[in-house]
């Protein structure tokens, strides 16, 4: 019988997260907040796996119902920004007002975030995920998606991986929660090239020439109905598309703030195009906390198509 002796049993080692953050900034605020985050994001990914998914009977603003993971994961990122003392305003999708975090304006930073992405699919058992993007200062309207400093996601699926971009530094990075609770950074995306995948969100609002295309085309079909498992995909892949649109009858769903504008930071960074129809998502004005839109992401050639089939954009 052959032994196993070739089995891997882990990932490849590369930097811990402190040491690649030291690489990539001299900020020490801001790798403060980074790994305040962390902190906040490995917790939460211990409390999904057991905590209850049943509603708070709350609704938030924006017609979501509110489930006890929601809020729990909410204050468990409030309580890491507090604890950070470089975050000065945070605000989140349960709560979209500025909170005062304490920190400073000058050095300091203001953090925007969404708790758990993907609340309706915890109970299948999906991947769901965190969502947060930093911004200096004091600022999170009057500003857009590309003035952030960094952009992170946490992703809860069968591994927990802390996956970022730092605006002074290239590429999108991905770091796995070890068993011993470190990151250990595992990948590295700079390119989003060609690729045959397609995420089609708001399915019920896709214009029929959209989706023609990508059957005719032979696309696979990729879709948890979790946005963050669904970038996620394009950024680890390096391929695809994702889309959630519009229609007169459909109005927008995704936040700008809380998620639209952080996920288009990290598919940029990686090397991917992002879409509101128009224009990129970090182009868009923050006008109100609030603010919802349609998106695309994915590679430069998807993002051209998108955007002439949607209207004849050339
Ligand atoms: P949240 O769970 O933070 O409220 O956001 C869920 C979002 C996003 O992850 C996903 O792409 C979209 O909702 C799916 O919405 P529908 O299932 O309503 O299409
Ligand atoms: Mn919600
Ligand atoms: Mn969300
Ligand atoms: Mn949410």
């Amino acid at each position: 019988k052959p032994k196993n002796s070739s089995l891997v049993t882990r990932c490849e080692i590369g930097d811990s997260l402190e040491e690649f953050l030291a690489k990539a900034t001299s900020d020490k605020g801001l790798i403060r907040v980074l790994m305040c985050m962390g902190e906040a994001l490995r917790t939460i990914a211990f409390k999904v796996r057991t905590a209850s998914c049943g509603g708070t009977a709350c609704v938030n603003s924006f017609g979501d119902e509110q489930l006890a993971v929601d809020m729990l994961a909410n204050n468990l990122l409030f309580e890491a920004l507090t604890y950070s003392h470089f975050c000065k305003y945070a605000c989140s999708e349960e709560v979209p007002e500025l909170q005062d975090m304490g920190g400073p304006t000058e050095g300091g930073f203001s953090v925007a975030f969404d708790p758990l992405d993907g609340s309706s699919i915890v109970d299948t058992n999906f991947s769901v995920g965190t969502i947060f993007g930093v911004w200096p200062g004091d600022k999170l309207t009057g500003v857009t998606g590309r003035d952030q400093v960094a952009a992170a996601m946490g992703v809860y699926g069968p591994r927990t991986t802390y996956v970022l971009a730092l605006k002074d530094y290239p590429g999108t990075h991905e770091f796995l929660l070890l068993d011993e609770g470190k990151w250990q950074h595992v990948k590295e995306t700079t390119e989003i090239g060609e690729g045959k995948l397609f995420s089609p969100g708001n399915l019920r609002a896709t214009f029929d020439n959209l989706i023609n295309y990508y059957v005719k085309e032979k696309y696979t079909l990729r879709y948890t109905g979790g946005m963050v498992p669904d970038v996620n995909q394009i950024i680890v892949k390096e391929k695809g598309i994702f889309t959630n649109v519009i229609s007169p009858s459909s109005k927008a769903k995704l936040r700008l703030l809380f998620e639209v504008a952080p996920l288009g930071f990290l598919v940029e960074k990686a090397g991917g195009y992002s879409s509101d129809g128009y224009q990129s998502v970090l182009d868009k004005e923050i006008i109100n906390l609030d603010d919802r839109t349609q998106v695309a992401y994915g590679s430069k050639n998807e993002i051209i198509r998108f955007e002439e089939t949607l209207y004849g954009k050339s």
